[in-house]
């Protein structure tokens, strides 16, 4: 009997636990038993008997990447609003004219489960290709309950059908339908007893979300949603100070949720609550990028207070049509001032945690998930630094 199913040697340790940058280990060996991470150190210190070993041929070796805010599952596109911001029309003005999250609503009520699978996908594998593990998935564009238990199903297939951890996001508070324009209240009430029970009978939800803002719900209303996540027992995230300080993260964080995500208009008051409540920040560069923003989220802030900051990618069709993580790290550090290993780190462990999974994924630790990655690099900054280069070379799912 072997201690070990494999055993990758001959590489290089980012490990993101431990004291030291990156927590690197040169010249290690990481081992695998039963899918979960067994041994991991330095290679000197390595003992047992792999049934397998790898010569991993001087590949550095990450935690599998954690893309932990996607709206990853929708129809169509809007690269005609795309066009639209460009002749100076804002994401609000969109927004209020009837556009942005509601044509994509319309676009996403029109497909079927598997057109919905077939076109995220693409997307999806695109992530793969550089190195994602788990995705975070939010609903969000069917703000009905057929449409929105669709989006949830597509999500789940696409776990399945693609060898990644999925986590699903019931976000029925997203936009405002446009059947319940003169009925905002009438809507949460459908939203808190009617969508969100029936997807959580389904079996297909991990956590709630809703878009706190000006063009979204208000606190009244994002406050009823998590009522209701919270006596189903469901985590919560919360879309908050994207494009005003609405206090949606002090509202989030009496809820105790897992994270506030965007940030750009959060106060010092938003940040100590964070703080306060053991809140992930969740840092967006793809749609501040995209959107052209110039307002920055508090970044010193959040590290004077020890609020842990993932990114993300926040794959969507408005405001972020990026399905690149490393492109999302690289955009962290040059618009964020991110360091490379933050990027990383955001992009592993502290992603984690955004998600509720810190226990199971995020660094290479002993008992946690095999996931990980072997890069063609010579240190880990490379990750954060090319622009457009994969340096890939193989992608560890529960060992395998
Ligand atoms: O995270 N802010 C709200 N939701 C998305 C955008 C969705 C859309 O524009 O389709 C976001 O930016
Ligand atoms: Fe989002």
């Amino acid at each position: 009997m072997s201690d070990f199913d494999t055993a990758w040697i001959n590489c290089h340790l980012a490990t993101m636990a431990g004291a030291d940058p990156y927590g690197a280990v040169p010249d290690g060996a990481l081992a695998v038993k039963d899918g979960r991470i067994a041994w991991v150190g330095r290679r000197a210190d390595f003992s047992g008997a792999a049934a397998k070993t790898v010569d991993a041929g001087g590949a550095w070796i990450t935690p599998g990447l954690i893309d932990c805010h996607t709206h990853l599952v929708f129809a169509g596109d809007r690269a005609g609003e795309f066009e639209l911001r460009l002749k100076g029309a804002s994401y609000e003005d969109i927004a209020k004219a009837g556009g942005g999250i509601v044509s994509t609503v319309k676009a996403t009520r029109a497909a079927s489960l598997d057109e919905l699978v077939s076109a995220a996908s693409s997307r999806l594998q695109q992530m793969v290709s550089e190195g994602v593990t788990t995705v975070e998935i939010k609903s969000g564009y069917g703000l009905e309950t057929a449409a929105e238990l669709r989006m949830l199903e597509a999500a789940t297939r696409l776990g399945a059908e693609n060898n990644v951890d999925v986590l699903r996001t019931f976000l029925g508070a997203h936009a405002l339908p446009p059947e319940f324009a003169d009925d905002r209240n009438g809507y949460i009430d459908v939203v808190c007893s009617e969508m969100l029970p029936a997807a959580v009978e389904a079996g297909l939800v991990d956590a709630v979300d809703a878009f706190c803002e000006t063009i979204g719900f208000t606190l009244g209303e994002v406050a009823r949603v998590f009522d209701a996540a919270k006596a189903l027992g469901l985590p919560m995230k919360l879309h908050a100070e994207q494009l005003s300080d609405s206090q949606g993260t002090q509202l989030a964080a009496k809820y105790h949720a897992l994270s506030a995500d965007h940030l750009e208009h959060l106060s010092q008051d938003g940040v100590a609550a964070m703080a306060a409540a053991g809140m992930t920040a969740v840092l967006l560069p793809g749609a501040f990028y995209f959107l052209r923003e110039t307002k920055l989220p508090p970044i010193e802030a959040l590290r004077a207070a020890g609020v842990p900051i993932a990114i993300a990618s926040d794959c969507n069709p408005g405001s972020s049509p990026l399905v690149s993580p490393l492109l999302t790290m690289n955009m962290a550090c040059t618009l964020f001032a991110l360091t490379p290993e933050d990027a990383l780190a955001g992009m592993t462990r502290e992603a984690a945690k955004a998600l509720g999974i810190a226990g199971d994924a995020g660094t290479l630790e002993v008992g946690k998930r095999a996931d990980f990655c072997l890069w063609r690099i010579s240190q880990p900054a490379e990750l954060s630094y090319w622009i457009g280069d994969n340096p890939l070379a193989q992608r560890i799912k529960n060992g395998t």
